[in-house]
C-alpha cells in the first residue's frame, strides 16, 4: 500500500516549496497538481477555446492529452507530448488556470491522472482538492496557508528580484480575487478536510514547515 500526503492551500502559501523539499526528505514523489491544471490552461489559451461553450470546451479537451515525467527528480509537465513546464508560470496562464479550473470537464479530465499516480507510489501531492476530493483517504492531510499580506509580499519580493516591475497592491489584489473565486466555484472548490491539519505558514520559515510536515509524516508512517 502506498503512503499518501495531501496538501491543500491557496495560491503562494508556499505548497510547492515546502512540498518539493518534504517529498524529497521523504524519498515520496512530489506530484504538483496545479502544473496539470496549467498545461491544459496553455492549451485553451493556444487553441483559443472559449470556455464559457461547453461544447468547444469538450472538443478541445478531447484534443488534449496531459502527461507528467519525471527528469532528474524534477516533475515536468507535457502538453500533447511537448515539455510545457517552462511555459505555464505567466500571468495570463494563471488567470486562465483559475477560471478554466472551475469546469466540471476540465477537473474530470485530471481526477483519474492524480489518482492513479498515488494508487501505486508513496505520493505527496498538492493542489486545492487534493485532501477533499481527489485523496479523501489519505494518510497525512494538511492544510497551508499564510495571510494574503504575506503571500502578497512573498510574491512582490519573488518579482522584483526576477527585476520585474510590480505593484504590491496589485498583487494583493489579484491574490485576494484568485482566492475568492478557488474558494466559491461551484465544484470542488477550496477548503479544508475535516481531517486535515491547518499550518499558517505567515510567522513560519520554509525549514520550520518543512520539519512540521516531516514530524507529521512519520508519526503516522
Ligand atoms: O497551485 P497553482 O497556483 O499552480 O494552481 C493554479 C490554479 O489551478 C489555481 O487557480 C487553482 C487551480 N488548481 C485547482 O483548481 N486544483 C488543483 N488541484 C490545483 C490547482
Amino acid at each position: 500500500m502506498s503512503f499518501t500526503i495531501a496538501i491543500d492551500g491557496p495560491a503562494g502559501a508556499g505548497k510547492s516549496t515546502v512540498a518539493r523539499l518534504a517529498a524529497k526528505k521523504l524519498q515520496f514523489i512530489y506530484v504538483d497538481t496545479g502544473a496539470m491544471y496549467r498545461a491544459i490552461a496553455l492549451g485553451l489559451l493556444c487553441t483559443n477555446t472559449d470556455i464559457e461553450d461547453r461544447s468547444a470546451l469538450t472538443d478541445a479537451l478531447n484534443q488534449m492529452e496531459v502527461s507528467i515525467r519525471y527528469v532528474d527528480g524534477a516533475q515536468h509537465v507535457y502538453l500533447n507530448g511537448e515539455d510545457v513546464s517552462g511555459q505555464i508560470r505567466t500571468e495570463q496562464v494563471s488567470d486562465m488556470t483559475s477560471r478554466s479550473s472551475a469546469k466540471p470537464e476540465v477537473r474530470e479530465k485530471l481526477t483519474s491522472l492524480q489518482r492513479n499516480l498515488a494508487a501505486s507510489e508513496d505520493v505527496l501531492m498538492d493542489g486545492r482538492d487534493i485532501g477533499t476530493m481527489i485523496l479523501p483517504d489519505a494518510n497525512l492531510k494538511i492544510f497551508l496557508t499564510a495571510s494574503v499580506d504575506t503571500r502578497a509580499r512573498r510574491r512582490f519580493l519573488e518579482l522584483t528580484e526576477k527585476g520585474e516591475s510590480c505593484s504590491l497592491e496589485e498583487i494583493a489584489s489579484d491574490i485576494a480575487e484568485r482566492d475568492y473565486r478557488d474558494e466559491h466555484r461551484e465544484i470542488a472548490p477550496l477548503c479544508q478536510a475535516k481531517d486535515a491539519i491547518l499550518l499558517d505558514s505567515s510567522d513560519m520559515t520554509i525549514e520550520e514547515v518543512v520539519e512540521r510536515i516531516l514530524t507529521l509524516a512519520r508519526e503516522r508512517m
